[in-house]
Formats: structure tokens, C-alpha cells, sequence
């Protein structure tokens, strides 16, 4: 008998875990993935995932399949992996100056297979398809989600819809879409709308809705905290800062604490800080009202990932940030332009959103609420390659033309096809 059930947050109703509703079937509230613990948790279940650690072929090869004992214990022969995760914990002196933080690591998500964390949620979630027999798969974007589903829909052999808010997603995400060969509508809407639609057509034509609504998505990407907890050889740091969108990853990240502390894998739990960009900060500023109140705005950012206005894993966030004493803040785009551009230039890479982490650590340990002898793990979520064009807007000064550029801006240089001339740059 399988350990493994689904429990909705709102009304507490338990299906079974092969229940192929992405909402509670009674009142339609957000469900959870909930496991019987482990038979063997502490030492036990570390030395399970230490031994598991550098295997190359099969699904212990996965940086997500690796802790299956926290993700899907039932998955089986269903599996579809690509594999993704064993995502880098990277060191920079550069970064960590800029941020105030001697000891900042970052987890470079955009090492995965389509350059973002979100294949660690999807390869659970088209696994769970599998085993649903679902006969298609959807989900609402604003780039990275999209980019995910197409190509592990493609693996599978499913079909895939996504739907995504027309001129507001970043190229590389919006080339993966159609090249990985899902059906690609672009919505004359914000992503918000987009969820809604992916939402409702989920129920009436019987797709299955793949955006982290769905509770199988969560529980993959809980292992991004997993897996930066045995880099660490399971000593936590103080914080783990993510950028935060639609909150599903500030959910997932909660969880994986939550639960490696009730299974004795850590004893103590880092602070999560969740960073949101200023155009588009409904859970900051809900957190700066003490959560009294759920807030949705109108998104405007230049970090695309994150222009969400009405995140809807809200309240499997609050409980995140409530249950690891975490922080929510903001950061203009300015700062995030900046922290990308030394993130960049460092040698890393990252696309805006994931640059929000960092701007984000910078000013909590300008308010004093990051110590600068703090033990920072930052999240870089996706990829520098998913977002081109803000990369040469803000180097290339596209526009506006006459304001001053950038002071990390490197302008290229033309020049005609002489030796002189590469001289003379050269001396500039
Ligand atoms: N960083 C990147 C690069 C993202 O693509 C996203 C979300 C986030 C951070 C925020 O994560 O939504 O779990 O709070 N992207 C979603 C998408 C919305 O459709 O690709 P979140």
C-alpha cells in the first residue's frame, strides 16, 4: 500500500495519491503531497542519499530522483528523467563583495537541462501525468514553466499547450516553447490571465495542468534545497534567498525544511528571504502588512520571470516564511539590472529574476537583517541566455538612447576592418 496521499490545505479532504485533479476535487483549494516518513530518517537517510551521490545511469542519476524518499517514494517504472539537478553551489569573491556577504554561495540553477530550476518540478510532474494517463499537458508561463513542460512533454511523447502573455516573455524561453514543439498561444493578457485560462481549460478539456498549482511539481523542487544541504554535508546554512514569482518555489523550499527537520536530516533550519521585484511585490507587501491581508497588484518589472501580480501558491507560502522565520522584501530594477550585471561579469550568469536574489541579499544586509557573517545561499534560478534582450538593452543602450549608460554597461565597439583600429580599441 502506498504511503503517499494528496490533502487539500483549504478543506483538509485526503485523495489518493494517483488522483488526476491538480485542484482539490471538493472545494477546488491547493492540494499537498503529504508521505508516510521514511522507515529509517536521521543518519539513516543521509547515508541513503550520500550513497546515491555520483551514481550515472537510472534514476539516482537525477539530482530530484536521487531523494525519491522525499519527491515520489511510488514513482517506478513511470519515471521520465532527463536527467536534471546536481546543479552547481558556486563561490565568487566579486558577488560576495557586492552583496555584503563574505560567505554567499550560489546554487546555479540554469544548469539545468532547459537552463532553469523548473525541470526539477517538471520531471516529477509529467511523471505524475504518466501515471495518470493524462492525454495532454498545459500550463500558463511567463517563459521558464513553458520552456520545461514543451521539452519534458516531448520526452514523454505527450502534447503539449502553453499559454503565455504575449510580448512579455523573454526570447530564449519563448524559442525553447516552439522549438521543443508545444502548441503556443500568446495571450493578449498578463500571466495572472494566462493561469486563469490554463486553469479553466484544464477542467473542461481535459488536459493536466502542469503551473505549481499542481502539489507533484512542488515536491520536485523541493530538492533544490536538498541537494544544497548535502553539498553542505548537511550543515544548513543561515539563509536560503530565492527570487519569488508565483510562490511556488517559496513553498517547495518550506516544505523541504519543514519535512528534513521532521525526519531528522537537519536539525536546524535556515531563514528563507523571499525577493520580489518593487513593480510586482504582492507577497511583500502581504508581509509587511504581518500577512493580514492578501494583496495583488498590476506587474511591472523587467524581470519578466517574476511579473506576477496574483501568486497562487499564497498561502503555502505564507506558512513557508512563517515556519522558518523568514523575510519577504523587494528590490527595484535597477538593483536587479545591477546585481545581474556583476553576477554576469563575474563569469556566472544569470537571467534577471535570479539576479532579484541577489540584489535582495544586499539589501538585507543593508537593513541590518543579514549579518555579514552570515552563511548565504543564494538561488540563481535560471539561465543568462534565457533573456538576450535585456542583456544588450542594458549593454548595448538600445534605448532610451540619450541617457547615460549603465555604470557596468560594456558597450561594443564598431570599427572597419583594420589593424589600427583594434589598436586603438584596445588602448580605449
Ligand atoms: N526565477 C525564474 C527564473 C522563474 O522563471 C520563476 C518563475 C521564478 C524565479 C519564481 O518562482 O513562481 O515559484 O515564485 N517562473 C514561472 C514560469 C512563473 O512560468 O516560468 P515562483
Amino acid at each position: 500500500m502506498s504511503g503517499t496521499i494528496q490533502v487539500c490545505a483549504a478543506c483538509g479532504s485526503e485523495t489518493p495519491e494517483t488522483d488526476p485533479h491538480p485542484r482539490c476535487p471538493r472545494c477546488r483549494g491547493l492540494l499537498e503531497v503529504r508521505h508516510q516518513p521514511p522507515a529509517q530518517g536521521g543518519n539513516a537517510l543521509r547515508a541513503t542519499f550520500d550513497a546515491r551521490w555520483g551514481v550515472r545511469r537510472g534514476p539516482f542519476a537525477s539530482g530530484v530522483w536521487r531523494y525519491c524518499e522525499a519527491v515520489l517514494p511510488t514513482a517506478g517504472e513511470h519515471i521520465l528523467s532527463y536527467p536534471e539537478g546536481n546543479t552547481p553551489l558556486l563561490a565568487h569573491a566579486t558577488v560576495a563583495r557586492w552583496t555584503g556577504v563574505q560567505d554567499v554561495l550560489l546554487k546555479h540553477e540554469g544548469q539545468n537541462p532547459t537552463g532553469s530550476f523548473k525541470d526539477r518540478g517538471m520531471t516529477v510532474g509529467v511523471t505524475q501525468a504518466r501515471r495518470v494517463r493524462a492525454r495532454a499537458v498545459a500550463c500558463a508561463s511567463t517563459g521558464n514553466t513553458a520552456a520545461s513542460l514543451s521539452a519534458y512533454a516531448a520526452l514523454a511523447g505527450l502534447p503539449a499547450l502553453v499559454l503565455v502573455p504575449k510580448g512579455q516573455v523573454a526570447l530564449g524561453k519563448l524559442a525553447q516553447a516552439l522549438a521543443y514543439g508545444a502548441r503556443t498561444l500568446l495571450v493578449r493578457g498578463n500571466f495572472d490571465d494566462c493561469l486563469e485560462l490554463a486553469d479553466q481549460a484544464s477542467d473542461r478539456l481535459g488536459v493536466y495542468l502542469l503551473n505549481s498549482v499542481n502539489p507533484f511539481r512542488i515536491e520536485g523542487q523541493k530538492t533544490i534545497v536538498l541537494e544544497l544541504l548535502q553539498q553542505l554535508a548537511w550543515e544548513p546554512p543561515d539563509w536560503i534567498v530565492l527570487p519569488a514569482g508565483n510562490l511556488g518555489n517559496t513553498a517547495a523550499f518550506g516544505k523541504a525544511l519543514e519535512e528534513a527537520r521532521e525526519w531528522g536530516v537537519i536539525d536546524r533550519v535556515p531563514r528563507l528571504a523571499a525577493v520580489q521585484a518593487d513593480g510586482a511585490a504582492p507577497f511583500a507587501l502581504s508581509f509587511r502588512g504581518g500577512f493580514a491581508e492578501r494583496r495583488r497588484v498590476e506587474p511591472h518589472t523587467v524581470a519578466s520571470a517574476i511579473s506576477i501580480g496574483n501568486p497562487v501558491s499564497y498561502d503555502r507560502a505564507v506558512r513557508a516564511i512563517r515556519s522558518t522565520n523568514g523575510v519577504v522584501t523587494s528590490v527595484s530594477d535597477d538593483d536587479i539590472l545591477e546585481a545581474k550585471a556583476v553576477v554576469d561579469a563575474a563569469g556566472i550568469g544569470c537571467e534577471p529574476a535570479s539576479a532579484a536574489a541577489l540584489a535582495g541579499t544586499r539589501r538585507l544586509v543593508q537593513e541590518g537583517v543579514v549579518r555579514p557573517r552570515d552563511r548565504v545561499v543564494a538561488v540563481l534560478t535560471g539561465h543568462l541566455l534565457k533573456d538576450p534582450e535585456t542583456v544588450r538593452h542594458y549593454h548595448e543602450q538600445i534605448e532610451p538612447p540619450h541617457s547615460p549608460p549603465p555604470a557596468r554597461a560594456n558597450r561594443p565597439i564598431e570599427i572597419e576592418a583594420r589593424l589600427t583600429e583594434v589598436e586603438r580599441a584596445m588602448r580605449g
